[in-house]
């Protein structure tokens, strides 16, 4: 979001209003849940941590400071519970929401052969970046996006319509029907993530995480990505005669 800190002074005015309009025909609490709700949602196009955390926390704060002579003790939770319900716990403790850049997967495709109709997956779809950069890299696949949050899935559902998005443990979801699985996630998660995709993913399959390696395999290849980024790329099965398991370095299938 660009002109900071406009961004926040609207998002905050706005939840007002909502707080304003709504608690004439609500119970105060619910129109306080949709007013939040509307600052959570806003604070995800925000920039970096910092911001979003002002953008969604202003109007809460503010309606504590003015209400708190007068609210219950329960009502402190409130904020704790928006926040909760757009990012649940076990979504947090695999990756915050960081989206991918829209350029990051550019110069996938010449080094990946899909077939036209190929199913992929962004496991993890977040709002819907990844699945933007990977329509942009592969424009004739069938798009798949798994994502836990159920705000985050209906929002990204919104911004890719033409994508299959479903609200999903991407730890339970079977990868076996995808010929390539995106991930985004943190490198803590990525141990699992071998794993998942040796045992579920078919040969000539392709795993492609951003930023994060897998732990103890060797990448079949890595692009540099755009800014830090870097994507590395893992041909299924992994650790095959001709892929895996060896010393990171340039390889084409
Ligand atoms: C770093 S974000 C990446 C979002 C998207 N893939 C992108 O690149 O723009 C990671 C996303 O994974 C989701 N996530 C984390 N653990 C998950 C799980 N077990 N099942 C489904 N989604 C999960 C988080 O909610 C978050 O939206």
């Amino acid at each position: 979001m660009n002109f900071w800190p406009l961004p926040a002074l609207l998002t905050w005015a706005a939840a007002w209003a909502v707080y304003a309009l709504g608690s004439k025909s609500l119970p105060w609490w619910l129109a306080f849940v949709l007013a939040g709700a509307l600052g959570c949602l806003a604070s995800l196009g925000g920039r970096t941590w910092w911001r979003r955390v002002m953008i969604a926390g202003g109007f809460p704060l503010s309606f504590v400071a003015l209400s708190a002579s007068v609210l219950p003790g329960w009502a402190w939770l409130l904020p704790l519970g928006l926040l909760l319900l757009v990012y649940p716990l076990n979504a947090w403790r695999d990756a915050p929401v960081f989206p991918t850049p829209l350029h990051a997967l550019d110069g996938l495709a010449e080094t990946i052969a899909l077939p036209p109709r190929a199913a992929v997956l962004d496991a993890g779809c977040g709002m819907g970046d990844g699945l933007k950069a990977l329509r942009q890299a592969f424009p004739q696949a069938r798009l798949h996006g798994l994502e836990w949050s159920w705000p985050l899935r209906w929002l990204c559902a919104l911004r890719c319509p033409w994508a299959r998005v479903r609200r999903a443990d991407i730890w339970l979801a079977d990868w076996s029907g995808y010929q390539l699985v995106y991930l985004f996630q943190r490198p803590e998660s990525m141990g699992r993530a071998a794993v998942k995709a040796a045992t579920e993913m078919q040969p000539g399959s392709w795993l492609v995480s951003l930023d994060f390696a897998l732990p103890g395999v060797g990448p079949s290849f890595e692009l540099p990505g755009v800014g830090r980024h870097r994507v590395w790329v893992y041909a299924m099965p992994l650790g095959g005669p001709d892929e895996g398991l060896q010393a990171p370095g340039p390889h084409r299938p």
